[in-house]
């Protein structure tokens, strides 16, 4: 019996969806660990072919070149960030100098959040959400702590009601004249909730208000239009859905209307290019995003994301957000189906509409951690978020609508064997 998007829940039907699928050839590109169901590239994407053989070609530049590598490489290191922002640009709507690839998420959102909190007389407050990543928050306390605020009264968190998703429309409703900026995740990092970033910033800017967005989530699985939204400033990582290893160096995003503001943070990779070796004491920024650099880039860990954003350049962005989609429905679908009655109790986290959810779904049990581990010994990876996610993320690039099956069949015999009791309750450093 066809379910009710179309889908079935047989084997058989799982293969067929990976002979249609137009993205397939893409898994070849991929490392996939040993016998493994990798369902965490939300977390660690995996390595591919091109990242390989752009961390060789560095790795052999610096070997046969020395310093000569920053002008004589086949991509000159001193260029490499911005050419590798201008590659990610047309992944995010953005134009090639509005983007750049620097620092870490958390060091760029103390560069931007610095750069782009103004307060002015009562406009003191900046606006984020209780079910952001820590670091995010831990990163917007201490900026106004050291800028004079008080944390506890100018950080004001969207509150959730259910712990899992927040309303963009209580968001807005917490715009009002006391806030000075509003900063937001794009995808929620538990639930998988993608929030309506054209619509918040507008309404941010309707009430005079910067907005940015930790968009770590929802790069290089969902597009998006910076410039066309209006967006001030944006940041990610590049190790999840972009598959740049493991601390690989993060993206940041300003706005071409913002390149005259003075970046708060300022290094002198930041400097004006052609005049950087003039070794000027007076700063004088780069007008582009480049402006926001600090330190020499980290080549190393740069250039895997060279060859990773070959891939999902050659792939296409909308196509990887439609099968995207696809797989996250079909997990829905079968999760329904065959695990949400007695005695199998899972449920769905994440929004199901199309357009409030980003790229993995978060399946929810009371044992969630130790089915998370019992997956594991099966030797399947996903991960395990508190108090109760099991996270599953299908990666167009390189999983199977069979791995996805595969993975609800495992659900269903750890639970049927009530396998995870074997397990500790006790959490590990990571899960
Ligand atoms: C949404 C989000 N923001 C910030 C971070 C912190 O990133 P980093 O360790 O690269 O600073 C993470 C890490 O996973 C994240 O998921």
């Amino acid at each position: 019996m066809k379910g009710r998007i179309g889908f079935e829940a047989t084997e058989s039907f799982a293969s067929k969806l990976d002979s249609d699928d137009p993205l397939a050839r893409f898994r070849e590109s991929f490392y996939v660990p040993g016998r493994v169901i990798y369902m965490d590239g939300n977390s660690l994407g995996l390595l591919c072919r091109d990242s390989e053989s752009s961390v060789l070609r560095v790795l052999d530049e610096w070997k046969t070149l020395g310093v000569e590598g920053w002008l004589k490489s086949e991509r000159p290191w001193f260029y490499f960030a911005e050419q590798l922002g201008a590659m990610c640009a047309t992944l995010v709507g953005a134009g090639p100098e509005e983007v750049i690839l620097s620092g870490t998420t958390t060091i760029n959102i103390h560069q931007l959040v610095n750069t782009f909190y103004h307060p002015r007389g009562d406009r003191k407050k900046i606006v984020a959400d209780e079910l952001d990543f820590p670091s995010d928050i831990y990163a917007l306390k201490s900026i106004l702590k050291i800028r004079g605020a008080n944390p506890s009264k100018d950080l004001v968190l969207a509150p959730s009601a259910n712990d899992r998703f927040l309303d963009e429309n209580k968001i807005v409703e917490l715009m009002d004249e006391e806030v000075a900026l509003v900063f937001l995740p794009s995808v929620l990092y538990r639930s998988g909730q993608l929030l309506d970033i054209q619509y918040l910033t507008e309404e941010a800017h309707r009430r005079d208000i910067t907005i940015g967005f930790d968009c770590c989530h929802s790069v290089g699985s969902v597009p998006h239009y910076f410039d066309r939204w209006g967006v001030d400033f944006a940041l990610w990582c590049s190790y999840k859905y972009m598959n740049g290893g493991p601390g690989s160096t993060a993206f940041l995003y300003v706005n071409k209307k913002h390149f005259d503001r003075e970046p708060a943070l300022a290094g002198w990779f930041g400097y004006v290019k052609d005049k950087q070796f003039d070794m000027s004491l007076h700063f004088e920024h780069s007008r582009s995003a480049g402006g926001w650099q600090m330190s020499s880039p980290a080549i190393l860990s740069s250039a895997p994301v060279e060859g990773s954003l070959k891939v999902i350049l050659d792939a296409g962005i909308e196509a990887v957000r439609e099968k995207s989609l696809r797989m996250t429905s079909y997990l829905m679908y079968l999760v329904d189906e065959i695990l949400s009655k007695k005695p199998y109790e899972f449920s769905i986290g994440t929004p199901r509409e199309d357009a409030r959810r980003g790229g993995h779904v978060a399946i929810e049990h009371a044992e969630g951690l130790r089915i998370s581990e019992a997956l594991r010994s099966r030797r399947v990876v996903p991960d395990f978020r508190p108090p109760n996610i099991v996270r599953i993320a299908p990666i167009p690039l390189y999983n199977t609508y069979h791995e996805i099956w595969q993975v609800v069949q495992h659900l269903k015999d750890i639970v049927d064997k009530k396998e995870y009791e074997r397990f500790s309750k006790k959490r590990k450093a990571i899960s």
